[in-house]
């Protein structure tokens, strides 16, 4: 595999195409709109900044790695030709299965078609092709330049093939993938999320601030980040959609998410990438707690 298109240049999607990019793959970065590439763009350039200022990468490597990354608005453009899709655009089943319908008509019969999605059925956006043994799940973890994990993600079809392909892939990104099967949440999700509304809940029963939640995980259970910091990097809206697939595909109260949370999605209030969520990430007051205004 040589050439990679990434669908998205959201969190995820500019992480992946850096990350392809900076191992030699020539990689096409697809978004809806040019603004939102160059937005991407940006992140990757100023992300590769930051490896070249703690000498984990030369001036070099940065210049290379920005070379190998071309933008595409129109889709059926930027998947001609490539080994592999990853597709990472918005956490939403409808738009997955209308991107993978156009997967199926633009790209050739053997390109191997992986989805980040981080809850979505890959059996069921693997229907939406002609020849599902070639759809995968390959979930990268948010900084995807960072975080070594690739959780690889078998559909009811996925054929043996292309699973060995990924996982060796995965290797030569320098990642370590794991190989688990396709039930709501696959497994990362399926404990962190429960976790994470967890510490929404408690928030919004008023037993503690956010800044207190956070600070019993970080140093009680030596989590490097307190898991409402976590879900504001993740985004909301991303936590409450996983949390609403695993509600849906489960029947299980247990995964219902907190009402506080459905409130601050509603509001806008997404996390770093809205500029607030638990904590406030506008430029004066950066990653500063949000006051009580939460709590019930
Ligand atoms: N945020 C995380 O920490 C995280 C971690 C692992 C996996 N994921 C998964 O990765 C995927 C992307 O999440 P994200 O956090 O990057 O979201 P995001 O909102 O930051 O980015 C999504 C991008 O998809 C683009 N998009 C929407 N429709 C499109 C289309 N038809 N064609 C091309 N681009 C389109 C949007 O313009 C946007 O730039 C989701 O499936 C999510 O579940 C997220």
């Amino acid at each position: 595999m040589k050439n990679i298109a990434v669908i998205g240049a959201g969190t995820m999607g500019n992480g992946i195409a850096h990350t392809f990019a900076q191992f030699g793959y020539k990689t096409n970065l697809i978004d809806k709109s040019e603004k939102t590439l160059e937005k991407g763009m940006e992140i990757i350039a100023g992300n590769l900044d930051r490896m070249v200022a703690k000498e984990k990468i030369s001036e070099e490597d940065k210049k290379n790695t920005l070379k190998n990354i071309t933008t595409f608005t129109q889709l059926s453009e930027g998947v001609k030709n490539v080994d592999l899709v990853v597709e990472a655009a918005t956490e939403n089943v409808d738009l997955k299965l209308s991107i993978f319908k156009q997967l199926d008509e633009f790209c050739a019969a053997d390109t191997v078609l992986a989805s980040n999605t981080s809850s979505i059925s890959i059996t069921k956006i693997a229907a939406a092709v002609s020849n599902p043994e070639r759809v995968i799940g390959m979930h990268f973890m948010n900084p995807v330049p960072v975080m070594k994990l690739v959780e690889i993600i078998r559909g009811y079809s996925t054929s043996n093939e292309v699973t060995s392909q990924i996982m060796e892939l995965s290797k030569k990104l320098k990642k370590e993938p794991v190989e688990v099967n396709d039930y709501p949440g696959f497994v990362a999700n399926r404990i962190l999320m429960p976790m994470i509304n967890e510490s929404i809940e408690t928030l919004y029963n008023g037993v503690a601030g956010v800044q207190e939640i956070d600070t019993v995980m970080k140093l009680g259970m030596a989590h490097p980040m307190g898991p409402l910091q976590l879900a504001d990097f993740i985004g909301l809206d991303v936590c409450l959609s996983i949390l609403e697939v695993m509600y849906s595909g489960f029947k299980n109260p247990k995964y219902a998410a907190c009402p506080l949370l459905v409130n601050m999605v509603q509001a806008g209030k997404l996390g770093v990438k809205s500029g607030e969520g638990f904590y406030d990430y506008s430029e004066s007051r950066k990653a500063e707690k949000v006051s009580g205004q939460f709590t019930s």
